[in-house]
C-alpha cells in the first residue's frame, strides 16, 4: 500500500510546493498548476547533462503557450506532431529550423505544409512515407526510427507502433537518398519513462551498425542521432536521477563512437514537464460496495477521461497526497464519469486516511506532463482539465 509514505518534500521544494499551494487554495477543483520556473530549470538540467546536444521539446507533453515561450526563450528546439502543434509552436515565433516534424505517420498534404513553412526535417519508418515525403518535402533531411527493446522497462511504452527493423531502416536510408533526399540520421525512443538505462545502449548498439553499413557499403555518411525521450519524471517508483542517465548514456555513446560524436538530438517531454506540476482533485463521494467490504471506493472529480488517461492499465502511478493524516487503509480511485473505464487504480493498492472525507482536496504530484493536452472535451458534459501556470 502506499499514499501514507508520500511526502510533499520528496516532490516538490518546500518553496515551489507553497507558491503551487497557494494558487490551488483560490481555485475550484478540478484543475492543474504548473510551476514554470522548475520546468526551466529542468531544461537547464538537461543542457548541463548534455552540453553538446540539441534539445527538441515534445509539445505533446503539455502544448501550453506559456511553456513553449519559455522553452523558445531559453533557446529549445521542437519536436512537432501535427500541423495543429506546428502552426501553435510557429505562431509563437519559434522558426521552422528550430521544427522537426517527428511523427512517422503524417498525411502527404501536412509534409507539404511543413515544408512550406519551412521545415526541413522529417522522421519517417516506412516506405510509403518516405516517398510522400520525396515528394512533399524535396531534398530535406529524413531520419530513420529504429524498434528498440524496453517496452517491458518503460511504463509508457512506445516502441511497437513506431520505428522498423534495422535492415528496412537501412534499405529505407538508401532510398531517401536515391529519392533525392537527404538521409541524415537515425533516432529511436526507448520508451517513455524508461526505467532501464541499458535500453538506450542496446538502441545506440543498433545505430552504430546502421552507421558503419551505410557507411561501409553504400558509401552514405548519417549524422545525426536521436536518442527520442523516455527521461525520468518522479512518481511513485522510483528512478536514477538525471545526471546518472546522462553520465551511462554519454558513455555509450563514446564506447561506440569515440571523442568525435554525431550531431545528438534529445526530444524530452516528460522529464522537463512532469515534475513541475500538481493536479488537485476533490472527493466527490467514498463508499463501500457491501456491509463488510474491507475497500473504500474514493471517487473524485477527475479521472481518466479529464487528465488521468495515462492510468490505463494503472500505468504510470502518480504520486497522491492529502493534508489529512491517520491510519490509512486500501482504497479503490476512481473518477466521476458514468463509464466503468474511469477507475484509475484498483489493483495498486493505494491507501488513503480512514478519515478522508468527500469534499477534501486530493494532490497528485508529478501531473504537468500528459494531462491537460489529454483530456477530453465534453465526455459526461464535464468540461477540459483547466491549468493555470505560475
Ligand atoms: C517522437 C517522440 N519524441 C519524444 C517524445 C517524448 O517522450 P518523453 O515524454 O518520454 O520524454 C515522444 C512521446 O510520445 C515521442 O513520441
Amino acid at each position: 500500500m502506499t499514499t501514507e509514505a508520500i511526502r510533499v518534500e520528496d516532490f516538490y521544494e518546500p518553496a515551489v510546493f507553497r507558491r503551487i499551494k497557494d494558487l490551488a487554495d483560490t481555485k475550484e477543483t478540478p484543475f492543474v498548476v504548473i510551476d514554470t520556473e522548475t520546468v526551466g530549470r529542468h531544461y537547464d538540467q538537461l543542457v548541463g547533462q548534455f552540453p553538446f546536444a540539441r534539445i527538441h521539446y515534445a509539445v505533446k507533453a503539455n502544448p501550453a503557450e506559456e511553456l513553449i515561450t519559455l522553452l523558445r526563450d531559453r533557446g529549445a528546439n521542437f519536436d512537432i506532431a501535427s500541423i495543429y502543434e506546428l502552426d501553435k509552436v510557429m505562431n509563437l515565433g519559434v522558426a521552422a529550423e528550430r521544427c522537426i516534424f517527428g511523427n512517422t505517420i503524417k498525411k502527404a498534404r501536412d509534409i507539404r505544409a511543413f515544408y512550406e513553412r519551412g521545415v526541413r526535417m522529417f522522421a519517417t519508418d516506412s516506405e510509403a512515407d518516405l516517398r510522400n515525403i520525396a515528394k512533399a518535402a524535396p531534398g530535406s533531411r529524413v531520419y530513420v526510427r529504429i524498434l528498440t527493446e524496453g517496452t517491458h522497462t518503460a511504463d509508457w511504452p512506445l516502441s511497437r507502433k513506431f520505428g522498423c527493423q534495422t535492415d528496412m531502416a537501412l534499405d529505407l536510408m538508401i532510398l531517401a537518398r536515391d529519392l533525392g533526399l537527404e538521409p541524415y540520421g537515425v533516432s529511436f525512443h526507448v520508451g517513455s519513462q524508461q526505467r532501464d538505462i541499458g535500453a538506450w545502449d542496446a538502441a545506440i548498439g543498433k545505430v552504430k551498425i546502421m552507421f558503419e553499413r551505410l557507411r561501409e557499403e553504400v558509401g552514405i555518411e548519417l549524422k545525426m542521432i536521436n536518442l527520442g525521450g523516455g527521461f525520468p519524471a518522479n512518481y511513485i517508483a522510483k528512478t536514477n536521477d538525471l545526471e546518472t542517465y546522462a553520465s551511462e548514456i554519454i558513455r555509450f555513446l563514446k564506447e561506440d563512437f569515440g571523442e568525435e560524436l554525431p550531431e545528438i538530438i534529445l526530444e524530452p517531454g516528460r522529464s522537463l514537464i512532469a515534475n513541475a506540476g500538481v493536479l488537485v482533485s476533490e472527493v466527490v463521494l467514498i463508499s463501500r460496495k457491501s456491509r463488510t467490504a474491507l475497500q473504500r471506493w474514493v471517487f473524485t472529480d477527475v479521472g481518466k477521461f479529464s487528465g488521468l488517461i495515462e492510468t490505463l492499465d494503472e500505468a504510470i502511478k502518480y504520486p497522491i497526497y492529502t493534508e489529512k493524516k491517520g491510519e490509512v487503509e486500501e482504497v479503490v480511485i476512481a473518477g466521476p464519469t458514468c463509464d466503468s473505464a474511469d477507475i484509475m487504480y484498483e489493483n495498486y493498492k493505494y491507501g488513503l486516511p480512514l478519515n478522508l472525507a468527500i469534499g477534501d482536496r486530493l494532490y497528485w504530484f508529478s501531473t504537468g506532463a500528459y494531462t491537460t493536452s489529454y483530456s477530453a472535451v465534453e465526455f459526461n458534459g464535464f468540461p477540459p482539465l483547466k491549468s493555470y501556470y505560475i
